[in-house]
């Protein structure tokens, strides 16, 4: 019997290490299974993922910048996907597209269970109003914040997500460099792309204090900007996203074979190679 085949799609994709982390998890769990890395372009999305389809694929991982276009293949898309607006994980069963989202529930795990962070009550920023901002407000309302508030450079994009959002919790926006100097941040989370191409926007120093974690969606072999402004600016933790791709991982790895892997185990080799 052939083994069972996983992939991840993105553009570009050679630095992803999502092939690493997948394989951690089938030796771990015991599991068969093949994960490959796949470059595919906007224009040949569909074709691809039709293909992997059709020639037995059994799920994809979506990254950027397919994970909002690739939820119009979708047959079912679970809640949270919804939500976000965004898919990462496909699942090919019975012939359908079934979508779900696991990077806001990788987020929250990181934060909640690895970090062991009390969110409830707490004051939240964000930084940037893009996808990666969308998939993460909801799971973050449910943690029930006293406040969160999302600044971006264009504001239009941040009121948008807050209006959207307002129904399900105290949710704010302003402009990335009016953020009210007066509040006090327990979490500051950065999600604007800027550090992807080396930028780094003036972010706000004042919400900053020794209270403040400081959490850069972002990830890579040297430390990001974002983190180092953070640590910088005296924070009393400043971490990048190595543990929300784990967990991420780690959901998809659960929705397809069933078997929820011990992230702790394969976070330490990820960031030890790191
Ligand atoms: P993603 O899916 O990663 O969130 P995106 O949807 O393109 O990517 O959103 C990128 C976010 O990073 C946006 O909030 C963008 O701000 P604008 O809405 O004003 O464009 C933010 N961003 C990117 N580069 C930035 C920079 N140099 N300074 C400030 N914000 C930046």
């Amino acid at each position: 019997m052939s083994v069972d085949r996983y992939g991840v799609m993105g553009y570009p994709i050679s630095h992803s290490r999502s092939p690493v982390i997948h394989r951690l998890f089938a030796i771990q769990t015991g599991q068969e299974l093949q994960y490959e890395l796949l470059q595919v372009s906007p224009e040949k999305l569909e074709p691809a993922v039709r293909q992997f389809q059709r020639t037995g694929g059994k799920g994809l991982n979506i990254t950027v910048p397919h994970k909002g276009e690739v939820t119009r293949l979708v047959d079912h898309l679970s809640e949270r996907a919804s939500t976000a607006g965004a898919v990462n994980t496909l699942t090919f069963k019975a012939g359908e597209i079934l979508g779900d989202n696991t990077d806001g529930f990788g987020l929250l795990r990181d934060l909640a269970v690895n970090l062991e962070l009390a969110l409830e009550g707490s004051n939240i920023l964000i930084l940037g109003a893009g996808g990666a901002t969308r998939g993460i407000i909801g799971p973050l309302l449910e943690m029930q914040p006293a406040s969160l508030r999302i600044a971006n450079r264009t504001l239009g994009k941040a009121q948008a997500l807050a209006d959207h959002f307002s129904r399900s919790g105290p949710v704010t926006a302003c402009r990335f460099n009016v953020i009210p100097v007066t509040e006090n941040y327990d979490l500051i989370i950065n999600a604007t792309s800027a550090g992807l191409s080396g930028e780094a926007p003036p972010y706000p120093a004042a919400a900053v204090s020794r209270q403040t974690v400081c959490y850069d969606l972002s990830y890579g072999l040297k430390p990001t900007p974002f983190s180092i402004w953070a640590r910088e600016q005296g924070a009393a933790q400043s971490l990048m996203g190595w543990g929300m791709l784990v967990e991420q991982a780690a959901e998809s790895f659960r929705i397809w074979r069933g078997v929820r892997p011990d992230t702790a185990q394969v976070l330490k080799q990820m960031t030890i190679s790191a």
